[in-house]
């Protein structure tokens, strides 16, 4: 859409939506690249064309289908939070229902949200095998506010449609069918289907259902399907206003006549729309597929071809990581050195799968195909005809190198090969390659088959091609890829660093690991710091940090630095795995204990240090301020390309909770100079660790946002 003079917009809807006739049907064709997205312009090119085949003689039943071999992908999401232009969704459905001719869909690609409810107002569904079809605007902090939970609900019963709308999922048009969205799956040409199907409707007389009439599926509704969802999901629903309302919406279609259901759900989805949560998870929308897109490289530079992978390494992190290649389709041989390591990675990676079968979460037949993708091998040379080889072997510098030295001895010309470290650095790993431009960072999350962040990690010698090749992949193997730079922690683990450190300053200085996790928790995070180290176990990084210390990289005496996960290490408090770290367990069920407490005092007062109390507020926001100030130097940096990176990163990676945006965003909705302002008090009280990142008090300064 191109602006006029005037400021107003041009729909420019001839060009999105436009009308044919075949015989006696009326084509109404959306064209709105790239997803037919039910923009100002669609919805206006939408009503015109309706009113046009109802007053063409010549048109006995109107078809509505999508251009590019797509449906329609939902409600222009661009357009949330700006004033409304053109007509709503909801007069292009009344014109639909109240047609005195047969209204069909044909969908093809996606039908979603508002895309999918255009298509419930319509007499009948068409689609092919592939179409996939939702309403996933919970993703988006929003319900369907176009009819959704009332149409589907009097179509497909309150307990089918609490699943669909609640979950967000996408379903197969043999599911569709079965649950009675789609009336025909079409093989071939769907057009030409479509028509055939019109043309029948027209010779039987047929004008079709309208469904908001239908009521069969919501009278003596047992109250229990409700309240049920409402009481297993209240504490899981934290943070967003959205599933609260759509059961609430759902509900009132099992009661109320379909204006009134109509008009609940307007209000409902209004709620929503000024819920900050939504804000944040529209933005977490674009920042995602902003990640996937790397600045300064020709849009020339074409992926390399990945159909085949190896992983060097079968313990945890390998098995995931196969695991995640194997459900994506792709043939992986999985490497280790001994048949033993072989067995208990491959014994690991079944455990896995029957544990998600037995949950439910996943198919048996799913599971087996993954499981025969992955072929065990040992033996460098059978890598030698795959297309990626990922190494996830000890993290260790040394053992590292020599991997990459026999990978390097074996893998075709043109493979890439990439390293799962999460420390080490890239640059000289690839150096011990004679060919460091193929050379790359995949760093996975544990557990990998289920974490979708990838940190994509670039040396300075890797090629563009072997950059675009690694997005590309990570992209179809289902994970949200973020390209970092080479730097200790790359951009994940140097935030978690750094608030880690502060995190440990709160402890000195009064705060206990529980009163910290819980404020995190309650701030919206799964888990927080203490438990999750607790979790990861704590004696790694108690070794690193020894050899930190010994190579003179690291002061213990330094004012800063809070030794308690050192004691608890020497105590032989490993974390969860030995029963006690900066908890104590029964079996997974942490409890604070005071022993850690004595600890902390007896460390304050080697440090001089007088400990009371500190308020949940002041932790969230040391905390969150120590993330944003070193997001923002990584940002500087160009360790990470923008600012909405980080958050699509702790988004995806860490946890960080989804309706807040991420640290980057939280600051933004703060406002950056309120954050500037703490950071610069805090810098006044605690010293050089807080000093204000340049970036941060340029952009505070000039009253802007991240993105200038
Ligand atoms: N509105 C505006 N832009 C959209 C869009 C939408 N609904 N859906 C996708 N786009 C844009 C993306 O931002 C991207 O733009 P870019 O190229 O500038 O980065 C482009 O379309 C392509 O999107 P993807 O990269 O995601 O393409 P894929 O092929 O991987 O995925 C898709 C396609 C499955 C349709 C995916 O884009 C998607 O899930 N879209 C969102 C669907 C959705 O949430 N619909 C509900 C909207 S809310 C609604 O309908 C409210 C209603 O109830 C009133």
């Amino acid at each position: 859409m191109d602006a006029d003079p005037d400021g107003r917009w041009k729909l420019n809807s001839e060009q999105a939506v436009r009308y044919r006739i075949h015989d006696t049907v009326a084509v109404v064709l959306i064209d709105q690249p790239p997803v037919n997205a039910l923009g100002a312009a669609v919805r206006e090119g939408l009503i015109a064309m309706l009113h046009r085949a109802l007053a063409d003689e010549q048109a006995q039943a109107i078809l509505i289908i999508g251009a590019n071999d797509r449906f329609v992908a939902g409600a222009d999401i661009r357009e949330f939070g700006k004033p409304r232009q053109g007509p709503a969704i909801s007069d292009i459905q009344k014109a639909m229902e109240r047609a005195p001719k047969p209204v069909i869909c044909a969908m093809d690609g996606h039908a979603l949200g508002g895309g999918l409810e255009l298509a419930l107002a319509a007499h009948y569904r068409i689609a092919t095998p592939r179409v996939k079809l939702g309403l996933p605007e919970i993703q988006l902090g929003l319900l369907p506010g176009a009819g959704g939970t009332q149409r589907l609900t009097r179509l497909i019963g309150p307990e089918a449609a609490l699943d669909l709308i609640l979950t967000g999922k996408h379903i197969a048009a043999p599911r569709a069918a079965e649950l009675g969205i789609i009336d025909h799956i079409a093989e071939g040409d769907l057009q030409q289907a479509a028509i055939a199907f019109a043309k029948r409707c027209v010779a039987e007389g047929r004008l079709g259902p309208i469904l908001i009439e239908k009521a069969d599926r919501v009278i003596d509704v047992d109250p229990r399907i409700i309240s049920d969802v409402r009481a297993r999901n209240a504490k899981k629903w934290k943070g967003t206003i959205a599933p609260f309302k759509i059961v609430d919406c759902i509900e009132a279609a099992t009661r109320l006549s379909p204006d009134e259901g109509l008009l609940f759900e307007r209000a409902a989805f209004e709620a929503c729309s000024n819920d900050p949560a939504h804000a944040a998870m529209v933005h977490l929308f674009f920042a995602e597929r902003k990640a996937a897109k790397v600045n300064g490289i020709s849009a020339t530079t074409r992926p390399r071809s990945i159909g085949s992978a190896g992983i060097v390494g079968a313990g945890t992190m390998g098995g995931g990581i196969a695991m995640s290649l194997a459900e994506a389709g792709l043939p992986v041989k999985l490497l280790d050195n001994t048949q033993q390591a072989l067995d208990a990675g491959i014994a690991r990676i079944r455990h896995n799968y029957s544990l998600s079968v037995d949950r439910g979460s996943m198919a048996r037949a799913k599971a087996d195909a993954a499981i025969a993708k992955i072929n065990p091998v040992i033996g460098y040379d059978h890598l030698a005809d795959v297309d990626l080889v990922i190494e996830a072997v000890f993290e260790t510098r040394t053992i590292k190198h020599d991997v990459f030295r026999r990978i390097d001895a074996v893998a075709r010309p043109g493979a890439i090969l990439a390293t799962n470290t999460s420390a080490l650095d890239i640059d000289e790993i690839a150096s011990v390659t004679r060919r460091p431009q193929d050379v790359i960072g995949l760093h996975f999350f544990s557990p990998a088959n289920v974490m979708k962040l990838v940190e994509v990690v670039r040396g300075v010698l890797a090629s563009d091609e072997t950059v675009v090749s690694a997005m590309a992949f990570a992209n179809a193997i289902a994970k949200v890829p973020v390209l970092a730079g080479n730097c200790e922690g790359f951009i994940g683990n140097r935030i978690l660093q750094r608030y880690g450190t502060e995190a440990d300053a709160l402890l000195l200085e009064g705060a206990t690991p529980w009163q910290i996790d819980i404020a995190l928790k309650d701030f919206g995070f799964p888990m927080g710091i203490y438990l999750m180290r607790d979790l990861a176990g704590l004696d790694v990084g108690w070794r690193m940090r020894a050899n930190r210390i010994a190579a003179g990289t690291l002061d213990p005496a330094a004012p800063d630095y809070v030794p308690l996960a050192d004691r608890l290490c020497t105590a032989g408090r490993f974390g969860q795995k030995t029963g006690a770290g900066y908890y104590t367990y029964a079996g997974r069920t942490a409890s604070p204990d005071p022993a850690v407490d004595a600890m902390l005092d007896q460390i304050a007062a080697e440090k001089n240090v007088m400990r009371g109390p500190i308020e949940d507020e002041e932790i969230v926001w040391r905390i969150l301020c120590a993330m944003v100030n070193e997001g923002a130097d990584i940002v500087s940096e160009e360790i990470a390309q923008r600012a909405s990176d980080i958050d699509v990163a702790y988004a995806f990676g860490y946890g960080f909770p989804k309706y807040r945006g991420g640290p980057m965003f939280w600051a933004e909705q703060h406002g950056l100079p309120a954050v500037h302002d703490r950071i610069a008090a805090y810098a006044a009280k605690y010293g050089p660790r807080w000093q204000p990142s340049a970036l941060l008090s340029e952009r505070a300064a000039a009253g802007k946002g991240w993105d200038g």
